[in-house]
This record gives structure tokens, C-alpha cells and sequence, in this order.
């Protein structure tokens, strides 16, 4: 079906079928060709604020930011399902986060994600007919090291009662970032909404990827991710060969030019 909005049940359902893809998306031209390209979920994650901004953490990130970016995607997009991140301190009580989520639902999102364990915050926003996406594993808000998490028998242990208690509060789905594989799968077969991964190897219901790592427009590599293209090293070129075409006088042609007798 063309043109069809992708609800949450539309997601869930592929919990069983099939994979789940879901990228990063900060902007309405890509969020065009995501969308063009019936990527299923597109994430404003708070990662634009290193990834577009410029900025040196995900602690700067404001909820400015995150409508604005939010705003931009939801122009570009038919049918994919928009998550919008609550950034950095836009969720201290339950009462906040439900004034930070009903803005970026306002926005444009079809669910808000935050991290960490909240089930309160969970149960409220639910409350309000606000769909929820829960982050566990690395959270990059506050890590002080960006390292794999869940490696340990306690940790790992807290992990799958933090994930099915925040299934149990109403979560809709999981994203889980940087723990091992079968940690991952473990998960995923325990719960019944779609756990997505990023750095969390290949048994999940689904990916999530930063779309300038796939892209390879990031400086630095990780092992988590698969870059498809050295899309960089080929802007490079492309801004050199410009200028240097601008200062030889070859970029325009006569084709490119007005000409008063074809007015
Ligand atoms: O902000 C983000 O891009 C994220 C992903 C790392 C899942 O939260």
C-alpha cells in the first residue's frame, strides 16, 4: 500500500516477519529519501548534536534543537514513523517529560524515546496517549565512557529486568545500544515489543544506525557499523574540483548562463 502512514501496529507486526530498519534523521531532504526509500522508522535522535551541530556532547542538545530538527523531518516524510530523542535533562520528573514529549509529538513525532530506566515516566506518558520508545545499554547522554555495556552477570541480569519492566510500564519498543550479541538476542526473545539495535550485533527485530556512519561521512570508523560508501573523501573532492573549476573560470558554461535575446 503507497502512501500509507506506518503506525506502531504496522511496526509491531514485523516483530515476527521481518527486520525493522530504522536511521537517524536530522532534516527534511533526507528524511524525503528515507522515507522515498520505505526506511520504517526515522529517529531525530539527540546525536544531532554532534553529528549537525557541531556541538561536543549530547548535553547541549536542547528541546529547541530537537523541535526544530523535529519539525524539519516530519515536513519530508509520508509515511515512515518518526521517534523524536528527549534530550539531556528534558526529563527529570515524569511531569517534565510529558511537557517535553507533548511538544515533540506537536512537532511531528509519532513516539518519543528517552533513556534510561523510568517506568514512572513510562506509565505517565502512556497515560496521555504518548507512544513511548525506551533506551537501555550505552546511554550516550550520560556516559563518561562510550564503552560495551552489559558484559558482566549483574549487568546483564539488570538489563533483562529493566527491559521487561519498562515493556511491563508500556514501552513500545527497545532500543538497545553498544552490548554483546547474545545479550541482544536474549532480549529480544524476551520481550514481545521490537527491541532495535545499534551495536548490538545481528539478532535483534531490527537496526538503528547514525545515517552519517552508514553514509561514511563521519570522520572516525566504528566497528559497529557497516559504512556503505566513503561519501566524505567524496565530498572533498567534489568542494575541491569546485573551486578549482570556479578559479579556472569552467565552472559555467554558456548552457548554464540567461541570455537576453531568449527572454
Ligand atoms: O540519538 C541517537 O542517535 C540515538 C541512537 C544512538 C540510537 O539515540
Amino acid at each position: 500500500m503507497l502512501n500509507q502512514k506506518k503506525t506502531l501496529d504496522t511496526i509491531k507486526q514485523y516483530k515476527s516477519n521481518q527486520q525493522i530498519s530504522m536511521l537517524t534523521c536530522y532534516d527534511y531532504v533526507f528524511a524525503q529519501l528515507m522515507d522515498e526509500a520505505d526506511i520504517d522508522c526515522l529517529l531525530v535522535g539527540d546525536s544531532v548534536g554532534t553529528n549537525v551541530l557541531g556541538y561536543a556532547s549530547e548535553q547541549e542538545v536542547t528541546l529547541a534543537d530537537m523541535l526544530h530538527h523535529t519539525k524539519a523531518v516530519a515536513r519530508g516524510v509520508q509515511t515512515s514513523f518518526i521517534i523524536s530523542d528527549l534530550p539531556y535533562q528534558t526529563y527529570e520528573t515524569p511531569e517534565q517529560a510529558l511537557q517535553s514529549a507533548q511538544l515533540l509529538i506537536k512537532a511531528g513525532a509519532d513516539a518519543v524515546k528517552f533513556e534510561g530506566f523510568y517506568p514512572d515516566i513510562v506509565r505517565l506518558l502512556t497515560a496521555h496517549n504518548i507512544q513511548v520508545v525506551c533506551h537501555l545499554g550505552l546511554l550516550p547522554q550520560t556516559a563518561l565512557k562510550k564503552q560495551v555495556q552489559a558484559v558482566d552477570t549483574d549487568s546483564i541480569t539488570l538489563l533483562y529486568r529493566q527491559a521487561c519492566e519498562l515493556e511491563h510500564a508500556g514501552a513500545v519498543m527497545l532500543i538497545v545500544e553498544l552490548i554483546p550479541e547474545e545479550v541482544a538476542k536474549e532480549v529480544t526473545k524476551r520481550l514481545t515489543i521490537p527491541v532495535i539495535g545499534i551495536g548490538a550485533g545481528r539478532f535483534c527485530d531490527g537496526q538503528v544506525q547514525i545515517v552519517y556512519d552508514v553514509l561514511g561521512l563521519t570522520k572516525k570508523q566504528y566497528k559497529h557499523v557497516n559504512r556503505f560508501f566513503a561519501f566524505r573523501e567524496r565530498l572533498s573532492e567534489i568542494f575541491v574540483a569546485y573551486k578549482k573549476r570556479v578559479q579556472q573560470h569552467t565552472y559555467l558554461d554558456i548552457t548554464h548562463s540567461f541570455h537576453v535575446n531568449e527572454l
